[in-house]
C-alpha cells in the first residue's frame, strides 16, 4: 500500500486536530469524516474538502484506516466495528470506558495481527519526552516527578482529572518502567466539580525508585513538567515550552585557567538540550500511517492502552477510597 485512505470519526475538539494533520500528510489520503452532529461534520468536511458520511459504516466502507475521536464511552463499540470490517484503527485515549472493554479490544486486536490498533497516548511522541529518554540512558534514576496542572475550564467535568490528565503521565510511566510498582498511594480533592479535580499519586519501585504524579485542573498556571533526580544529575523537562536542563554535579575542585592564571571553583554545570520543534500529534499520526503501510506494530499498542487504563483505574479507586474517609 502506497497511500492510506483515512477517515476521522468524531469532529469535535480533538477530531478537528486529526483532520488538520491528516489533510497535510504524505502517504495519507484524507477521504472523509463522520459525526453524529451533522452540521458540525458537514462544516468540517467542507473545510477540508472531503466527504461527510452520515453513518460510520458508510465511512468504513470507503477507507483503509480511521481515527476515532468520539467521547470515550463510544470507543469500544466503534473500535470493534472497525476491526470486524478489517479497518486499521487509531483511537484517542483513554482506550475505553471500562477495563473489561479494554481487555476485549486488546484480545480482538491480538487476533487480528494484520490490523494496526494504536491508542492515542500522545506524550510518547512529544519531542521533549523523546529527548529526555535519550538523556536518561545509562543514568541511575532515583526519583521522578510528573506535574500536569491546568486551570479549571468547566468542560470535561464528566471525566475526573485522573482519567483526563494523569493518564498521559501514566502512559509514560508504563513506557519507562516495565516492572509493576511494589506499592502505590494516591490522594485527591474535589474542588470545582463532584469528581476528582486534583490528584496525587506516589509509586514505589524496587529497588528504591520513587515516582510521584500530580494532576490538577485547579491551578491558574498551565504546567507540563517532568523532573528527574538521578545519581548523575538533576534534570528538568518542560513539555510545554519544549526545553530540558541537565544540572550536573561537578567535582568542586579549583580550576586553573592556562593563560590568565585565574583560579576558580565551578559550582554547577547546566546543559541545555536541543528539542526539535515537531508537533507530537503529527508524529503520532505519522507513526500510525507508517505502521499501516509497512505492516509494523505501533509504538502504543492496544496492550499499552489497556495497561495504562488498568493503572489509572487502580489509582482512581485508591483516591476515591481515601476521599470517602475524609
Ligand atoms: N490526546 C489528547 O491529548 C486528548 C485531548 C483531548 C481529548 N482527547 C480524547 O479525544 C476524545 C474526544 O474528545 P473531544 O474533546 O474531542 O470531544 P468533543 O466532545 O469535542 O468531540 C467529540 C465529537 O464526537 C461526536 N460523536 C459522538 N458520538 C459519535 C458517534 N457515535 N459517531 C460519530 N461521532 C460521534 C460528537 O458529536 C462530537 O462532535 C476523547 O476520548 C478524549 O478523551 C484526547
Amino acid at each position: 500500500m502506497e497511500q492510506v485512505r483515512i477517515g476521522v470519526i468524531g469532529t469535535g475538539r480533538m477530531g478537528q486536530n486529526h483532520c488538520r494533520v491528516f489533510s497535510n500528510m504524505r502517504h495519507a489520503k484524507f477521504v472523509g469524516v463522520c459525526d453524529v452532529n451533522g452540521d458540525l461534520g458537514k462544516e468540517i468536511a467542507r473545510k477540508y474538502e472531503v466527504s461527510y458520511f452520515r453513518d460510520v459504516d458508510s465511512l468504513i466502507e470507503n477507507v483503509d484506516a480511521v481515527s476515532i475521536c468520539t467521547p470515550t464511552p463510544q470507543h469500544y463499540e466503534l473500535v470493534m466495528r472497525c476491526l470486524d470490517r478489517n479497518v486499521h484503527v487509531m483511537v484517542e485515549k483513554p482506550f475505553t470506558e471500562t477495563l473489561e472493554q479494554a481487555r476485549a479490544l486488546k484480545e480482538a486486536a491480538e487476533s487480528k495481527r494484520k490490523l494496526v490498533v494504536q491508542v492515542g497516548h500522545i506524550e510518547k511522541f512529544n519531542p521533549t519526552f523523546i529527548e529526555l529518554r535519550k538523556v536518561l540512558e545509562g543514568m541511575t534514576i532515583l526519583a521522578m516527578n510528573f506535574n500536569r496542572l491546568s486551570p479549571f475550564q468547566g468542560s470535561n467535568v464528566d471525566v475526573d482529572v485522573v482519567l483526563d490528565l494523569m493518564i498521559h503521565d501514566i502512559g509514560l510511566v508504563v513506557d519507562l518502567f516495565e516492572a509493576e510498582p511494589i506499592s502505590m498511594d494516591a490522594y485527591g480533592l474535589s474542588v470545582f466539580s463532584d469528581t476528582i479535580d486534583h490528584g496525587l499519586a506516589v509509586l514505589r519501585y524496587d529497588p528504591g525508585l520513587l515516582v510521584s504524579l500530580t494532576a490538577s485542573r485547579v491551578t491558574e498556571q498551565k504546567v507540563r513538567g517532568i523532573n528527574v533526580t538521578s545519581k548523575e544529575a538533576y534534570i528538568e523537562a518542560d513539555l510545554l515550552n519544549k526545553n530540558i536542563s541537565v544540572h550536573r554535579r561537578t567535582l568542586g575542585d579549583y580550576v586553573n585557567h592556562k593563560n590568565s592564571g585565574v583560579k576558580y571553583r565551578q559550582e554547577s554545570l547546566i546543559e541545555r538540550i536541543v528539542v526539535p520543534a515537531m508537533e507530537p500529534l503529527f508524529l503520532e499520526l505519522q507513526d500510525f500511517v507508517n505502521c499501516v503501510i509497512e505492516n509494523k506494530t505501533p509504538q502504543v499498542t492496544a496492550a499499552d492502552g489497556y495497561n495504562a487504563l488498568r493503572f489509572v483505574l487502580l489509582l482512581r479507586d485508591k483516591i476515591l477510597e481515601t476521599m470517602k474517609v475524609q
